[in-house]
């Protein structure tokens, strides 16, 4: 019960009793993560602190493989579960009776991965008697910035990771409404392609960074109009995303580059290359967003900020743009830290807390739950997008 007056201690013969105002029980939440190739684990507590947590990357198994292969990332995720766990809680210095759920990632993700995870945490919460709290990955990306700055519902969210790429409004803890999404790759995952045809992983300096990070790098050093890129679903007025015809276009352009370049060494002009794409997938996604904050504006009047989640939103160059056009409507940006934009235990953890504190029920009975691979984001509006008919212009840069 809190804020009851409750008997404390009792003390030999004279029985010496205290009456004190117990001070209301503090929400500690363990989160579990194993959607793609991170596993992790933290505690968070329902301010926003970060007790302990725990993350096994598996990003470096699977470059050399070209990608994510599900049957060993779920096996991986099933051998790390225990030990990323146990780290996190005991980081956390929280003992298992102070832990009051266990949020868990139920989708969407990659089947056998969630499959891992899920399992885990049903037996762990079986053996230590607590209730899980099913966790949406995505709504979790979009809330994680809600523990750091106070963000006011609503809000607006642009998704970008190797897996998604989307717009949502963010009414509250439990309601999205989706504007649009990507209809064929991801972001991430575009950066990630581009990155292999330039075969960056040879490159003697960013061959160590993840495709997206070593694109980033590359193209500080290159001339962004040095390659034509398409411009993207251009003659469409929704919030919608699409990648495929930009890849194509710059395969088009390694294949020219080819000719004078050297095998098993980056693609000539690779940092040009890197420019130009970057450029031109960067100018997509603001324009995408520019009408989102346009159709924010008029249906939830009182959104005054633009989040950006997901492992993409550590793009500088993506972060500097996008803020250029959301000054331009007193939209604030607020990106989480790099660490907590990639996959993480923190975010499932806080977003149990979050859930808890609206007054959600954590699942006691939890033999029913199953994990859901595909599992959209909130109610798509995206229909009533493109019947607004917005008109995004986006305002030329100083040079
Ligand atoms: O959210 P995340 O960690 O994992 C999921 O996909 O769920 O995002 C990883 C993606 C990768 O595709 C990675 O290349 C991309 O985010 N990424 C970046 C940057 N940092 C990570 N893409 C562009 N620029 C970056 N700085
Ligand atoms: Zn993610």
């Amino acid at each position: 019960m809190q804020g009851r007056p409750r008997i404390l201690e009792s003390v030999g013969r004279l029985t010496a009793t205290r009456l004190l105002y117990a001070t209301p029980r503090v929400t500690r939440v363990l989160g579990i993560e194993s959607s793609c190739d991170d596993t992790g684990a933290a505690v968070v507590d329902d301010c926003g602190n970060t007790l302990g947590d725990a993350i096994f990357s598996q990003g470096h198994i699977h470059r050399d493989t070209g990608g994510i292969v599900p049957p060993t990332a779920g096996k991986l995720h099933s051998e790390q579960l225990p030990r990323v766990v146990n780290e996190a809680l005991r980081k956390s210095r929280t003992s298992l009776q102070d832990i009051s759920a266990i949020a868990v990632t139920v989708g969407p993700g990659l089947a056998l991965c969630l499959k891992s995870g899920l399992s885990f945490a049903k037996d762990f919460a079986l053996k230590t008697s607590k209730p899980l709290v099913p966790i949406h990955h995505m709504e979790a990306h979009a809330l994680t910035a809600r523990m750091i700055h106070k963000i006011q519902f609503p809000f607006l969210v642009l998704l970008v990771s190797g897996g998604h790429t989307l717009l949502a409004i963010a009414h509250s803890v439990n309601e999205f409404s989706r504007l649009g999404s990507t209809l064929d790759d991801a972001v991430g995952e575009a950066f990630d392609k581009v990155s292999r045809m330039l075969r960056l992983h040879c490159h003697s300096e960013v061959g160590h960074l993840a495709g997206g990070p070593a694109i980033e790098e590359l193209a500080k050093r290159g001339n962004a109009d040095a390659f034509k890129m398409p411009l993207v679903l251009q003659q469409r007025r929704d919030c919608d995303f699409s990648f495929s015809g930009l890849k194509n276009a710059v395969r088009r352009v390694v294949i020219d580059e080819e000719k004078s370049s050297t095998p098993h060494e980056p693609v000539a002009r690779c940092e040009d290359i890197a420019a130009s794409f970057q450029k031109a997938a960067v100018r997509h996604l603001v324009k995408r967003t520019h009408r989102a904050i346009l159709y924010c504006r008029d249906v939830e009047p009182d959104a005054r900020t633009l989040v950006v989640s997901g492992g993409v939103a550590s793009n500088s160059y993506l972060r500097e743009e996008l803020s250029i056009v959301a000054r331009q409507f007193k939209f604030d940006v607020v990106c989480p830290p790099p660490r907590l934009c990639t996959d993480n235990g923190i975010m499932i953890a806080w977003n149990g807390v979050e859930k808890l504190k609206s007054g959600y029920n954590p699942i006691f009975d939890f033999t029913d739950l199953e994990y859901k691979p595909r599992w959209p984001l909130g109610k798509d509006i995206s229909a009533r997008v493109i019947q607004a008919n917005i008109k995004a212009t986006l305002t030329k840069r100083k040079q």
